[in-house]
This record gives C-alpha cells, structure tokens and sequence, in this order.
C-alpha cells in the first residue's frame, strides 16, 4: 500500500526520483508528491491525482537537488486532499517523511503535541511523526538521536524515510512491519517499498527486517537494530528481473502485456526445480492437517489447488481467505501453505504469524523476491514471474495455479496415486501447456473482444461452473468486478436451481465455464446448469472446447478453445476469462491497470 522512494546521489535526481514513484504507482495512485533538498531548505510538492497528472501541476520532475524522498498514496487515514498526500513536513519545514503503514498512538501524540500549540495541516498520522521529530531534535540536537527517540514513542506498523534540512547527506529509515528496501548504485544509493523503486537504476539489493534502521548516504549506508543500536552486516541480493518484463512494451496496458507474459511465466514455472516442488509436497504429505491459504485472487488459486489435491493427491485440504484464517484450529505440525504475488499482503502475512505461534510449518509460493512473506515462511518457491505492474493479478495467479498443479502432481506420486507412465503423461502435458497458450493468445484475442465488446453493457453476470471449473468462474468473475466495476458473481452451476434461478431473465447473462466432454459429470452438469437458464430465457454465453457440439447448441456465444489436457484445461479458461475482462474494461473505458480504489499490495488489515 503506497509506494515511497528516496534516492542520495552527488548529480540531480529529481527526474529519477519521479520516474521511482512513477513506477511505484501501482501500489496507490490517490495522491504524489516530493521533497527535495535544495541549497540547505526543502521543496515540497503535492497534490491529488495519479503521477502525470500531480506532475502537470507540480513539475515534480523539474525539482532539482541531490538528496529527496517521494511517495505516491493509498489513503488510509486522512481523505484524498492535497493536505493529507505525502511528504509531510514539520512545522519548522526542517524534516520531510513519507511513510507507509499506520502509526496506532498517533491520536493521543496528536492532541499531546496540539497542546503544545503545534498546529496540523492534514488528518494523517504521518504529520503527527515529522512532528515529534522536530520536538525530538530540540531536545537532542542530533539527528540520529531524535530520529531514535522520536521512533520510541510510536506504535504500530510502518515504514518510513526522513529527509532533514540538518543533513544534506543521508536519508533515515526506519522499518517495522511494512517493507522497505535498499538500492545499491554506483556512487549513489536508493530505498524503496519495493523493488520497482529503483530497478531501472541498480540491481543490488538490500532487504530489511523489522526493526532495523538506517542512516543512508551517497557513498555508504549504516544499519542497525532499533533496539540495541549494534550493526547489522546484511546479504546483498543479485535482482535477476528482467528490467523489460516491467515496461509496457507496446500493448496499451499492463494486464494485457502481462496476460500476453504469460506463455513466457508459465516456462518459468515449469523450470523451477523439482527438488522445490517435491520439498513443499513431503512437508504436506507429513503433515497432520494442510491449510491451503491466500486472499481475493489467491484464495481462488488456493480454491482451484484444492481441487487438484483431491483429483491428483486423493487429498483434502481446506482453502481459507487469509482475512478469515483465524477460524482454524491450527496445531502444532500442521502445514499452511500460502500464496501472494506480492509477498506482503496484511492478511496474509499475519495468518501465518498466527499459524506459526501454534507450531505450524508454513510454505509459501511467492513473486516478489525479498517480500516478508517469502523470507518468514520456512520453506519458499519463488514463482518468477516477474513484476506484475497491473493491480489486476493474472500472470502471477495463473502461474502460482500451475506450480500448485506441480506440487499436487509430486504429492500424488508420493503417495503412488498413479503409475509413472501417467505420472510422465502429466508432465508431458504441463511442459507443453506454454506452446498451446501462445498459439491460443494470438488466435482467440480478436473473437474475445469482439464478444466482449458486444456484452460490455451488461451489468450483471452470472459466471458458473461444475469441480475445479467453480473456483475457475469465482476467479474469473473478480477479475470482471475489479476491472469493469461491473457486477459479476460466482458460483458452482448447479447451485443455481437452489434460489439464484430465480433471477433469470433475458437481461442477466450467465458465463459457463464448460469442461472438456470427456469429463462426462462434469460437463453433463454443467449443460443441464445451461438449459436451466436457456429455458427461463436467461443469456447464455460458454467458453468451451472445440467439437463440444452440446455446449455450442446451449450457448447464444460461444468461445471455442483448442482440445488440451484436463490438467490444463481450467488454466486455459481462466486466461481466456482474464482477456475477457479486458476487453470489456476497455470498451467501458476504464482505468484498466489501475481500477478505481485499489492498490497492488494491501499492507493494512
Ligand atoms: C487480484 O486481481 C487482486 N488485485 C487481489 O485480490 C490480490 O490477489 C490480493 O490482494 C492478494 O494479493 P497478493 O497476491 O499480493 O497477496
């Protein structure tokens, strides 16, 4: 949730600095602003809006000096004005923060400090800090001292990083609970919420844990722990993302570039080692009980896994919203294995501090290198799928679904489910998935439009389906809300005839996610779900498989996708569904890689 960037260099950087936030945007876009250094006194700019459109404004990108801080929000406490957008400043103008996270004591500091007569501009939390630090600095009149001091009085979570006219030399920062990175460059160095802060300028990177501070300068950088002030010596981190994977690259938006990455993530997730895959399938295999775990999209992938460990493992485990996980009644031993692209979603992260309190191992399948979920879980598969810009997740949901497929495949030769010829068969059919997906991108992308285009006015949607195809139309019909805003629910096709149907009339349009004729139940379902609506003259819409002359006869619109394995049929579909979604946003017009009142990341509870 928001996105901060400082950079210390010895030549300008405002441009740099606004091209930092510029590609921190996905993680808030309300407001944006900088502070910079310039010949001994700060320059503050903001404003509310996205980054071009506060830049127009502000010319944050014609700031000048050497040292600055910058943050593009997400608002939490505080509307979205101008007053409330970060950096804030101290009364005195001599200390400028941005942070991220939520101070909790902020309140009472607040009326302390208005006692005192300091007079507050915005509603925020992060003001009432800068101002502690300019009380903090009249008492120690040492920087490092009253940024220390200033730390001691606040609670909660947060990351932040302080610019002060004290010193032109070094950034402060500090980290508790909510990211915070270091980029090391050659004569200049970077902190970033996240990796995108600075990937266009090093790849070295420093992850910092909870706790710990730094004091940051141009040349060095000194970080310690809060608590005892002692160095901390940390690894350095080689960051292989291609830096491309991160730009637009021609397609007008970022979730269609990224949907068209997929081919490409889906090679990735082939090649992550199998000693990976099968460490994840004997922790689960050993385990009492195994918690599948994850939040809006992830919970859906956690959702279809599980039917892949019923179908491949012979295995039932429960899939939980990380919101909700605290129903469980995890005991010691059990696995909980998790999934965020991001690595830092709130929910998510502190699910598992509670699974891990009880004595759980945990596991996580993860996209963000360095993110905290990735590095507090005991064991980790880095899904390498590259930066995910859109808000809206598709290539890394669509990748962590298939490396879940992998780890239900290991789990079920574990447990002998099916011979090693079947278990080759299973293999062959994911290597070759990627292929079938470039070809089905290039072939299908005109026919998706053109329907969603013609459906694009539709305000509310059924999407529906029988077994994994269930989890696939819940997925699916998030992508629709989070995209087009418009209304699209999700549900098992033959719960319909257990009130829904009652809805049913030429106006509501009901998606069907048909499988493959061969998986006879299934797909029998599945049509009687069709003809149900058909009937009741509900509008019929199936994305099907070639041949499946059944569905085609049942539907008013059909896609037809080539014949593939029933392993990976579901993905096929659910790509298929992504595309759909973005085409319809984009004949709606809407803010595609940034759907209103989103963020990429979600740090706070
Ligand atoms: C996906 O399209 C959503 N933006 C959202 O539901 C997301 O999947 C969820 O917030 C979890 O994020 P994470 O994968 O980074 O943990």
């Amino acid at each position: 949730m928001c996105g901060i960037s400082g950079i210390v260099h010895s030549e300008n950087i405002g441009r740099n600095l606004f091209n930092s936030i510029r590609n921190l945007e996905y993680r808030g876009y309300d407001s944006c602003g900088m502070a910079m250094l310039q010949q001994g006194a700060l320059d503050l700019r903001k404003n509310v809006g996205g980054i071009d459109e506060v830049n127009a404004v502000e010319k944050l990108d014609q700031m000048q000096g050497s040292i600055g801080i910058a943050h593009t929000r997400w608002a939490t406490h505080g509307g979205v004005t101008q007053e409330n957008a970060h950096p804030h400043l101290s009364a005195d103008n001599k200390f400028a923060i941005v942070h991220n996270g939520i101070i909790s004591n902020y309140q009472q500091i607040r009326e302390r400090l208005q006692g005192q007569g300091v007079v507050f501009e915005s509603l925020t939390d992060t003001e009432v800090f800068v101002n502690l630090l300019e009380e903090s600095y009249a008492e120690f009149n040492d920087l490092e001292q009253a940024f220390l001091a200033a730390l001691a009085q606040i609670e909660g979570s947060f990351s932040i990083v302080m610019l002060s006219a004290y010193d032109p030399d070094h950034l402060y920062c500090v980290k508790k609970e909510s990211p915070l990175l270091l980029g090391l460059g050659d004569g200049c160095n970077y902190v970033g919420s996240d990796l995108n802060a600075f990937l266009e300028y090093t790849r070295q990177a420093i992850v910092l844990d909870d706790g710990e501070y730094v004091v940051l300068g141009q040349q060095d950088y000194r970080i310690r722990k809060l608590q005892t002030r002692e160095l901390v010596e940390k690894t350095v981190l080689q960051i292989d993302w291609d830096l491309e994977t991160s730009k637009k690259g021609g397609f007008s938006h970022y979730m269609l570039k990224e949907i068209f990455d997929e081919p490409q993530t889906l090679r990735q997730a082939m090649k992550i080692p199998l000693e990976q895959i099968s460490t994840i399938a004997e922790m689960i295999a050993g385990a009492p009980h195994c918690y599948l775990m994850g939040v809006g999209t992830t919970y859906y992938v956690a959702s279809i896994s599980q039917y892949y460990f019923s179908n491949l493992a012979d295995r039932y485990y429960p899939a939980l919203s990380s919101d909700e996980f605290s129903v469980v009644s995890v005991e010691s031993g059990d696995m909980v294995l998790a999934l965020s692209q991001s690595g830092e979603t709130y929910d998510t992260k502190t699910s598992l501090e509670y699974a891990q309190k009880k004595g759980a191992q945990t596991a996580a399948v993860v996209n963000v290198m360095g993110s905290t979920i990735s590095m507090m879980v005991d064991q980790v598969i880095m899904q390498g799928s590259g930066p995910e810009i859109c808000v809206v997740s598709t290539k890394a949901a669509l990748a962590q679904t298939f490396i879940m497929i992998r780890v239900a495949l290991e789990l079920g030769r574990l447990k002998s489910q099916f011979t090693q010829k079947i278990y080759e068969g299973h293999q062959t059919d994911l290597e070759g998935f990627s292929t079938l997906v470039e070809q089905v991108l290039n072939e299908q992308s005109g026919f998706v439009r053109n329907i969603a285009r013609s459906t694009s006015h539709v305000e509310h949607w059924l999407f529906l389906g029988c077994g994994v195809y269930y989890p696939v139309a819940t997925e699916s019909a998030l992508k629709m809300k989070e995209v087009t805003y418009q209304h699209a629910e999700g549900m098992p096709a033959g719960f319909l005839k257990h009130g829904t149907l009652s809805m049913v009339e030429p106006s509501l349009h009901c998606l069907f996610f048909v499988p493959p004729p061969e998986q006879k139940n299934l797909h029998d379902r599945t049509l009687i779900a069709m003809e149900q609506v058909k009937t009741r003259g509900g509008t019929v819409i199936g994305i099907m498989f070639q041949g499946d002359q059944r569905a085609q006869a049942a539907a008013s619109q059909a896609i037809q996708l080539p014949r593939v394995s029933k392993l990976c049929a579901p993905l096929l579909q659910m790509i298929i569904a992504q595309m759909f979604s973005y085409y319809a946003a984009l004949d709606l017009g809407r803010n595609i890689d940034k759907p209103r009142n989103l963020a990429k990341s979600v740090t706070v509870g």
